[in-house]
């Protein structure tokens, strides 16, 4: 297994380059399905969850070819209407599968995708919304199986705004007989990234970065090129890169819209951010302030970013309440971050963290994807080394981070099985 040693108390400076946005990429990936012949998608990050779903779209019958981070999409050779169990556990959102699949060949079979680290997650509002257009559905040894002679339009209400059960619904309805209406939908970027994918297939959405978005179904879809949103997680993994470190990075290729939250949290807690046309530059000298994080869907403080705020607000002078109001079960991290001197007391969905003057480097292990990058984060600013084991769970979401903040000063090694690289 990989790890990552890092030596801490490097103040990280430069320019640091943002790569596509994964959460846009995973749907727009099943959207290809959507389309006839083949789709060009710029800028999509190589990462791992990207790697796992272009093998989906393979297992399916689509070719996808890569050219540095230019991914080329073709269905013609399409048949599968099914995601077994294995393809299932490499990667939750495999499950954005469904969507497409239905409104191409009327039925799609993929294995349950249960809980995982973080929680529960269910999909009943993916099934909700699918069973509104027509689709029958029937969950049987750990299989959801899903028909529908024909998809019509529905008028959906969500119980909470899924971003997953938004995206699935969008797909299922740009070839489904009427309108579909989807009331209060999940209002993320990357969902507005999907509409304009779509609808440079040649659908017709309107609303997505609003809680209703609307779809009148079309008879069949082309081919279109789009160059993927920058990744709003990755950068704001910078930021905090930045401030922990008390550093001055300038963090380029980012929508500074999509950074508001991330960037008034930061602001709070006396981090200079300074927002340019698509850059933004951050700064921070002493001990940031202790700030309270509550975290919502969007436009509120993206719950992918609490991880990464735990480690900072570990080094403050005063205490943080914490709340998680996404995940039941994201606090993984905080046994490792414990491990580094973080003191951090956890009950349900509230955490509080009483700041301290300095971290320890530790041995420790990634739990999932932004649990690990907290403890990059951390290692960055501990005063000795720190060893991060299983770093999967960080190639899943980011490109090269090792890479990307040596360039800026870190020392950040990683150890493969057959050595350094
Ligand atoms: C997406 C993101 C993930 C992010 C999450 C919340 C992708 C690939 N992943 O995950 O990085 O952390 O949004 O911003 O885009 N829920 C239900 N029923 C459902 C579906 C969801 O109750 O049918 C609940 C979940 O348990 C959770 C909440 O809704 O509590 C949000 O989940 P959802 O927005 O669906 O997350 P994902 O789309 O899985």
């Amino acid at each position: 297994m990989d790890k990552y040693v890092i030596a801490g108390r490097k103040r990280l400076e430069g320019v640091i380059r943002v790569s596509g946005a994964k959460n846009s990429t995973l749907p727009i990936l099943t959207a290809c399905i959507l389309g006839r012949g083949c789709c060009v998608l710029e800028d999509v990050p190589r990462i791992q969850d990207v790697l796992v779903m272009a093998e989906v779209l393979e297992h399916l019958g689509c070719s996808v070819t890569w050219e540095g981070n230019r991914v080329r999409v073709d269905n013609t050779g399409l048949k599968l209407t099914e995601i077994s169990e294995s393809l299932m556990r490499k990667m939750r959102a495999s499950n954005l599968v469904l969507g497409p699949l239905l409104g191409i060949f009327g039925q799609a079979k993929i294995a349950s995708p249960g809980g995982c680290a973080i929680g529960s997650r269910p999909m009943d509002q993916h099934i909700k919304g699918l069973q509104l257009m027509g689709v029958e559905i029937k969950e049987k040894s750990g299989f959801i199986m899903a028909k529908a002679s024909k998809l019509r339009g529905a008028d959906i209400h969500l119980d909470v705004p899924s971003v997953g059960a938004t995206e699935n619904l969008m797909m299922a309805a740009v070839l489904a007989e009427g309108t579909t209406l989807i009331r209060n939908a999940a209002r993320e970027p990357e969902l507005v990234d999907l509409q304009n994918f779509l609808n440079g297939l040649g659908a017709k959405v309107r609303g997505a970065g609003l809680d209703i978005i609307r779809i009148d179904g079309v008879r069949q879809l082309s081919e279109t090129t789009h160059t993927i949103i920058p990744d709003r997680i990755e950068a704001g993994t910078h930021m905090v890169a930045a401030a922990i470190t008390q550093g001055d990075v300038e963090i380029q290729n980012i929508i500074p819209e999509h950074m508001e939250s991330i960037s008034a949290k930061l602001r709070e807690a006396g981090v200079e951010v300074t927002l340019g046309e698509d850059s933004v530059r951050v700064r921070a000298t002493g001990r940031p302030s202790a700030v309270d994080i509550r975290t919502l869907p969007y436009p509120g403080f993206p719950t992918d970013m609490q991880p990464q705020m735990m480690a900072l607000m570990a080094l403050t002078e005063g205490t943080s309440v914490i709340s998680e109001s996404i995940f039941e079960n994201r606090y993984k991290h905080v046994d490792e971050l414990r491990r580094m001197g973080v003191r951090v007391r956890v009950e349900g969905r509230v955490a509080v963290v009483k700041g301290v003057e300095a971290l320890d480097g530790a041995f420790v292990e990634a739990t999932d994807l932004r649990a690990g990058a907290s403890l990059v984060l951390a290692g960055l600013a501990a005063e000795d080394a720190t060893i991060i084991e299983n770093i999967v769970h960080i190639d899943r979401g980011y490109e090269n981070l090792d890479v990307k903040y040596r360039e800026l000063g870190a020392k950040i090694t990683r150890i493969s099985h057959g050595g350094v690289r």
